[in-house]
């Protein structure tokens, strides 16, 4: 463990709290946006919606993830909590990898826009595909969100089997 001085570890961890919980706003704001786009009966206007949540996503969701990221990772790394040492940091890295895999993986939204082209209509099954994997996302972070307040005092070492 490294440690840091106090004022900077705060300044950090401020930071690690602003991404990430700006990081399940923007996914909610994802939700919500594809939800009414699934649910519009104008089909140009979710043409439009598709076409704007790339800028979400860069703007927002890749930028926020890897900020949370890095500053979790050291605010582990300079704690005594580690990143592998107790449950609750573990199960959140876990769980922001998957929210980030899930984003990289299942959410199209430019693939979406493609197929909306000329206010085209698209499977709803399709549609709802992305408000299913952004939902996930959004119950990850919420997970993690609790996580981080309640934080189980479960070590990782308590889940390896005995010798
Ligand atoms: C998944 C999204 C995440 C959310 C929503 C989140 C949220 C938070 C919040 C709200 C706190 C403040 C808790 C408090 O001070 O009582 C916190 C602290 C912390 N987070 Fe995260 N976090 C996330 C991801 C991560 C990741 C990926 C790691 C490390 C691998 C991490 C490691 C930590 C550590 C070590 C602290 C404790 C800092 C301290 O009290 O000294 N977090 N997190």
């Amino acid at each position: 463990m490294t440690a840091i001085r106090p004022r900077t570890r705060k300044s950090l961890l401020v930071i690690h709290i602003v991404a990430s919980v700006a990081l399940l706003g923007e996914v909610w704001g994802l939700v919500v946006l594809n939800t009414a786009a699934t649910l519009t009966n104008d089909l140009a206007l979710a043409h439009a919606a598709y076409r704007l949540m790339p800028a979400l996503v860069f703007a927002g969701g890749i930028p926020l993830s890897m900020l949370s990221l890095v500053t979790g990772v050291l605010l582990g790394l300079t704690s005594h909590w580690g990143v592998l040492r107790h449950v609750w940091v573990a199960a959140k890295l876990a769980l922001l990898l998957a929210t980030i895999c899930a984003g990289m993986f299942l959410f199209d939204p430019e693939g979406m826009a493609a197929a909306t082209e000329g206010a085209a209509q698209v499977a709803s099954s399709r549609q709802w595909a992305q408000v299913a994997s952004l939902g996930c996302q959004l119950a990850m972070l919420m997970l993690a969100t609790g996580l981080s307040v309640f934080k189980p005092r479960t070590r990782m070492s308590r889940l390896r089997p005995a010798r």
